[in-house]
């Protein structure tokens, strides 16, 4: 079954071409970053505007770079929510009418289970069952996913998402945005391990996060300092964040793995990125025996290869998505 994934629910226009949601042909993804930039944060209605402009030349690109065409097209697949309305349109309408033309199925995907199933692209997938941390720009939660397309939601973020934490930061930093992956660099160059923030741990045996406290003790500091514009001093503020987030979103994960009895973990999302988290996770995996399984840095960001695996078991489920369905703004429910 070959499938052609959409996505635009947030800043990137993105189309790939999966074989039976496992095996990538093509996966494009046109990045908005440099619009949204200027701004310091997504501005909706240009997302919307740049995503009809992309559409068309992203759809094309992942058509001819998967050596198919579109009578090689098995069914069509788009992000129906969460996420920004006016940007889930494009991809969906667009999706819609693509799948209708060549009279073959419509799969509308939730964008979470998406990024759940970017794991299972990965070179060692793991096996069933296992914990998810999925940390994005829009969400944290962790689930235990106990068979393909069963995710049970052991927690969530009560505030800020870890992304977004890292986006603000950045932005009281005056480092643009997205934030994350420049956070994570500057973190990398700390001399002296980074300043003390507080771990927002909430209740240590319970997996719901919030990073707003964290934010905020980020800026108290940068508000008590006379200049925080050296590099250095950055970098201990970036340093002493990420530890900080990091301790977080480990110590959840493990315990999620432990009170499951779970041998395997994955982290997914754009925070999945995060090297300080990869080479963390691989070191405490090593010593309580867990398998660890992350996704490619191309596919922890949004892309719409992710979107084409999730599709695929629907479709093999024969659970198409009605002409008539319509993209949904916030999570609705815990992906199925
Ligand atoms: O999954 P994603 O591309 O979009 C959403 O669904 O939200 O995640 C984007 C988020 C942004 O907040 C970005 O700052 C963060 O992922 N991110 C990172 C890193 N790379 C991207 N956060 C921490 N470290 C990184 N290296
Ligand atoms: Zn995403």
């Amino acid at each position: 079954m070959r499938i052609l994934g959409i996505e635009s629910s947030c800043d990137e226009t993105a189309a790939a071409v999966v074989d039976d949601g496992r095996k990538i042909r093509s996966s494009v993804v046109a990045s908005q970053v440099d619009v949204h930039h200027l701004y310091g944060g997504v501005v909706p209605e240009l997302a919307s505007r740049k995503h009809i402009e992309a559409i068309v030349p992203v759809v094309e690109q992942a058509i001819a770079e998967s050596h198919t065409d579109n009578h090689g097209i098995d069914a069509v697949a788009a992000t129906q929510g969460p996420g920004l309305v006016g940007a889930l349109l494009v991809g969906f309408c667009f999706a819609k009418a693509y799948a209708y033309g060549l009279k073959i199925p419509f799969i509308g995907v939730d964008h979470l289970e998406g990024h759940l199933s970017s794991v299972l692209l990965s070179d060692s997938p793991p096996p069933f069952p296992f914990v998810a941390l999925l940390a994005s720009g829009g969400h944290t939660a962790i689930y235990h996913v106990k068979a393909e397309g069963e995710y049970a939601l052991l927690g969530q973020t009560r505030d800020d998402a870890a992304g977004e934490a890292y986006d603000k930061v950045a932005k009281m930093l005056g480092l643009g945005y997205p934030g994350g992956m420049v956070i994570d660099q500057l973190a990398s160059q700390s001399a002296s391990g980074g300043i003390e923030f507080p771990r927002p741990y909430l209740d240590k045996e319970k997996f719901d996060f919030s990073f707003s406290g964290i934010k905020t003790a980020v800026h108290r500091y940068i508000q008590s300092q006379e200049d925080v514009s050296s590099q250095d001093h950055q970098a201990e503020i970036a340093a002493g964040f990420q530890a900080a987030v990091i301790d977080v979103l480990v110590h959840k994960l493990l315990y999620a793995a432990n009170v499951t009895n779970s041998r395997h973990v994955a982290i997914v999302g754009g925070v999945a990125a995060n090297q300080g988290l990869r080479e963390r996770l691989t070191r405490e995996v090593d010593h309580c025996s867990l398998s660890l399984h992350i996704p490619p840095i191309s596919l922890c960001g949004d892309n719409a290869a992710m979107i084409a695996a999730a599709a695929h078991r629907h479709l093999q489920n024969d659970d198409r998505t009605s002409m008539k369905a319509d993209v949904y703004s916030r999570q609705l429910r815990t992906p199925h």
